[in-house]
């Protein structure tokens, strides 16, 4: 396991569209256990492949009841299958840097997905967790949770993370 360096927007990967996963090989868990060991070093509650350059549908979410648990969850290819409700709650990303905002989500999400065997699975999750997922799988579409503010909001973090590049050039 190796811990890999996370992606920060602007990074143009974090736009791309991931692949889909197809050979359920070492290769593929060499990569999600870099991923789970990279997102509790962050630390974070979920990581999502292009976030460290790899751009393919592979998330790894902490699905621990408890905040200081350790339950680290391995999806391919998800995908929500079904949504209800809806829900406002506090977001931040690792690649997204000195940003946290309230985001509008589903309250509740059906995921199918392909565990790390290649054997299809479907899960079903709420509040917090189902914040988490929808925005990992998100990643996997090239959408980061600055997409869902407002464009002032968005047009002002784009200004401010402009003058911090700049500042470091
Ligand atoms: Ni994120």
């Amino acid at each position: 396991m190796s811990l890999r360096t996370i992606l920060k927007f602007p990074d143009p990967v974090l736009r791309k569209k991931a692949e889909k996963i197809t050979s359920f090989d070492s290769a593929l868990e060499d990569l999600a256990d870099d991923m789970i060991e990279t997102m509790y070093d962050a630390p974070g509650v979920g990581l999502a492949a292009p976030q460290i350059g790899e751009s393919v549908q592979l998330i790894v979410v902490n699905a621990a009841q408890d905040e200081d648990g350790r339950e680290p969850m391995i999806l391919i290819n998800p995908e929500i299958v079904e949504e209800e409700g809806s829900q406002v709650d506090e977001e931040g990303c690792l690649s997204v840097l000195d940003l946290t905002a309230s985001v509008k989500r589903s309250r509740k999400v059906k995921v199918s997905y392909q565990d790390i065997t290649g054997e299809q699975q479907e899960l079903t999750v709420e509040d917090r967790f189902a914040v988490v997922l929808q925005h990992e799988i998100d990643h996997l579409h090239g959408v980061l949770f600055i997409d869902h503010l407002s464009t002032l909001k968005r047009t002002l973090y784009k200004k401010k993370v402009k003058k911090m590049l700049a500042a470091k050039a």
